[in-house]
């Protein structure tokens, strides 16, 4: 079937064709990035999955290969689901990952290359002896599946979680083996939390908590460590994670108290963005994030488009200096698909005014942004409801970027139409709140395309930011349908997939706006037409 190139992203990771979804096994490995993936090879819906693999030398350009693992034993005849790669001591790439068997349970295989020598790792061997994790008779074979990365504990003994789910309560069971495969499941989960549903692509991974922002091997523990749980929750479709303590003699994880550990916790992500997973990027010491943006067009166009599923670019993460959340920033790497770049520097912005950002191919554009605030202490708020902070994705659908506060609405139109009848709004929005002023960041919206009948959530997040020096910024990354935004350094993202009719590769236009009383100023504008790597 032909691929109707009509909105695909360029830089963001996708497929030729055909159904994506859960990134799966990333990892670097003697010079090279794989990335694995669940792909349907027969349709652009989700169904038939595999283990489709692919690999990269610099993480942007990729070359495909053909899938490492597919339904074809009696432990994973009917589906080879998400897992996640190890690599064991004496450079050993291995993977764990669900199988669906003969009885359509949900089970824990391994897999080993085939020849080590091979340095792409084409071929995977699934010994006769899988499944080597099962559920337990009282456990319900259908909510057992992810197995995580593994780790090493004090006593050299090896971890791993599966995501579970008892009644209403989701669960990280946690496994314990000498030898990568013979597991044993521990008494007690590492964590659960009532009334959270299945949690799916557990991922849990240590972070340096002493400022530095290198990344840790799955294993590191001690002093100047802290560890991040988070989970994918089906019934919302959205991720959250917490940061905690990890009692190694006990094999439990306490999250500080300070976090929700449910679906109002924190998120990676505000956006579009699911069953996301990290690695250890050995070559350059940091830990790096993929996560799946689904399409949120409907099911009969991603039939008749022959396509369906990206993932986010890939995204350094640390703890923030603060300690009581992660930060994300696209890896480095994104920056060489940089080409002509256009500036704007110190343009002030009145109420219901915009300023075009010309000069760039702009439904294919990396934008970064530092937006000048007029003194807190001279303007007006407007007041901050405290009942609003469960619901930062209500507040932007009630306050949508035309309706006019105070300091804000201010930020960007991205992948907009020459009169503005379409525009995917990027931005802020201040409250008056005790201690400080609440920071809203918002993305997406009904404006997003004219097209009536899809999905056009305007997603939000609070952003945890100083305004004492008078400035936020602002980088969003433009793709043709995704538009993936960073706030503040990082400290809140999202992500929105979006499908203007109008607004289509050449017919794009940026704007930066503004529709507060407030005059806020572009202090600085970079903006960059993006190449086009090798994707797959
Ligand atoms: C998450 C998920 C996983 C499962 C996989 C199946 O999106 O539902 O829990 O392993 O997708 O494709």
């Amino acid at each position: 079937m032909e691929v109707s190139k009509a909105h695909r992203p360029v830089f963001h990771f996708r497929p030729p064709k055909n159904w994506m979804n859960d990134p799966n096994g990333p990892m670097y490995y003697n010079g090279i990035y794989h990335l694995f993936y669940q792909y349907n090879p027969y349709g652009s819906v989700w169904g038939n999955i595999v283990w489709a693999h692919s690999f990269s030398t610099d993480l942007i350009n990729w070359i495909p290969l053909k899938p490492a693992l597919y339904a074809s034993k009696p432990f994973d005849i009917n589906g080879t689901w998400s897992g996640s790669a190890t690599i064991l001591p004496g450079n050993k790439p291995v993977i764990l990952y669900t199988g669906i068997d003969e009885q359509n349970k949900q089970v824990q295989n391994i897999a080993f290359p085939k020849d080590l020598n091979d340095p792409l790792l084409q071929e995977w061997i699934k010994p006769d002896y899988n499944p080597v994790i099962t559920p337990t008779p009282d456990m319900n074979a259908s909510f057992f599946r992810d197995p995580t990365e593994g780790w090493r504990g004090p006593d050299g003994h090896w971890r791993v979680l599966v995501g579970n789910r008892k009644g209403n309560r989701g669960l990280a069971l946690l496994y314990r083996s000498r030898d990568f495969i013979h597991w044993t499941k521990a008494k007690h989960p590492l964590h659960s939390s009532a009334d959270t549903g299945m949690w799916e692509c557990p991922d849990f991974f240590p972070v340096s908590s002493d400022g530095s922002q290198e990344g840790l091997e799955a294993s590191v523990r001690g002093d100047g460590v802290k560890h991040v749980l988070k989970v994918s929750l089906d019934h919302t479709r959205f991720e959250y994670y917490t940061i905690g303590h990890y009692l190694y003699e006990k094999d439990r994880y306490i999250p500080d108290k300070s976090y929700a550990d449910n679906s109002t916790g924190l998120r990676y992500d505000y956006g579009n963005f699911y069953a996301s997973k990290t690695f250890f990027d050995a070559k350059n010491k940091r830990r790096i994030l993929w996560g799946w943006a689904n399409e949120s067009d409907l099911n009969t166009t991603d039939t008749a488009k022959g396509w369906a599923g990206i993932q986010t670019v890939p995204r350094r993460l640390w703890l923030d200096e603060n300690g009581k959340q992660l930060r994300q920033w696209p890896i480095k790497e994104l920056e060489t698909l940089r080409l002509h770049q256009v500036k704007m520097n110190d343009v002030s912005i009145r109420k219901g005014n915009s300023v075009e950002i010309k000069g760039i191919t702009a439904a294919q554009a990396d934008v970064e942004v530092t937006f000048h605030l007029p003194s807190l202490s001279d303007v007006r708020l407007e007041p901050f409801d405290p009942s609003w902070s469960v619901d930062p994705q209500r507040l932007c659908g009630e306050k949508p970027s035309t309706v006019g506060g105070e300091l804000g609405p201010f930020g960007l139109l991205t992948l907009a139409s020459e009169n503005l009848e379409e525009y995917t709004a990027v931005f802020f929005r201040v409250f008056d709140a005790k201690p400080k002023p609440v920071v809203l960041m918002c993305s997406g919206g009904i404006r997003s395309s004219i097209s009536e009948e899809m999905y056009k959530p305007s997603f939000g997040g609070f952003v945890d930011v100083d305004l004492s020096d008078r400035k936020i910024t602002l980088r969003s990354l433009i793709d043709h349908s995704v538009v993936e935004s960073f706030a503040a350094g990082g400290k809140t993202c999202i992500t929105s997939r979006v499908y203007p009719k109008l607004a289509e590769g050449s017919n794009a236009h940026l704007f930066a706006f503004n529709s507060g009383a407030e005059t806020i100023k572009v202090k600085h504008l970079k903006a960059w037409n993006m190449g086009s790597p090798r994707m797959n």
